[in-house]
């Protein structure tokens, strides 16, 4: 039996910082996230939701809306590539991070994050919107969610995270050698240049 659960979908205030950084750290490994690094990213340009349940984080998801050599580092793609998807303003929104609580997978939960961050991408007048998914083995987790919200797979690219040298991995138990598979779409009526 599915039972609804009743999700408080907003945007990230400060609340929960603790249980953010915790949640981050469990899902993506030892010293991927700390409370320095996620006031910047709170800081930056572009969407950051969390979800909570009976006064606890169950969830979060933060695009970013970044200049097109900034993207082209992040997602190790060309300049040139990353400048033709970016809009007259010169921005394509990053899909950065998301996890869910253990417990709150297969709620729908990622479903209402994800659509949620996407919906503010797509008013924003971007035209491009990426990210670069774990791929743990032969799995892709964000795989469902991307291909549902309207993206395609635009490469993948092996060891992904070897210049993080902090992470230690989930997968890898040290140092990430995982591959990234990076995804894309095209707002619909906008025009790459
Ligand atoms: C990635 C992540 C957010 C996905 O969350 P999720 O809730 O498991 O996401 P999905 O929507 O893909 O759902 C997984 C399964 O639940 C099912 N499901 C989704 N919504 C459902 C609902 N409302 N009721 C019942 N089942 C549901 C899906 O059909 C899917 O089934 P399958 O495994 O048989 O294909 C979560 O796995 C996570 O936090 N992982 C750790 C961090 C991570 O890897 N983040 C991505 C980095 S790029």
């Amino acid at each position: 039996m599915i039972t609804k659960l009743d999700f408080d979908v907003k945007r990230y205030d400060g609340q929960y910082a603790d249980a953010l950084v915790a949640l981050a750290n469990r899902s993506f490994g030892q010293n991927y996230l700390s409370e320095s690094r996620l006031s910047q990213m709170a800081s930056q340009d572009g969407v950051f939701l969390t979800a909570e349940i009976d006064g606890s984080l169950a969830g979060y998801c933060v695009f970013l809306y970044v200049r097109a050599y900034t993207a082209s580092k992040f997602l190790k793609i060309p300049y040139d590539i990353m400048a033709r998807y970016a809009g007259g303003d010169g921005r394509i929104c990053y899909m950065k991070s998301m996890a869910v609580e253990r417990s709150f997978r297969r709620t729908g939960l990622s479903d209402q994050l994800f659509a949620g961050c996407l919906g503010d991408a797509e008013i924003s007048g971007i035209v491009s919107a990426w990210g670069s998914a774990w791929k743990q083995g032969d799995k892709v987790p964000m795989d469902r969610i991307m291909k549902n919200n309207g993206f395609s797979v635009y490469t993948e690219i092996p060891n992904f995270w070897a210049d993080d040298k902090d992470t230690i991995c989930p997968a890898c138990e040290g140092p990430c050698r995982c591959a990234a598979v990076i995804y894309y779409q095209i707002f619909a009526g906008r025009d790459p240049q």
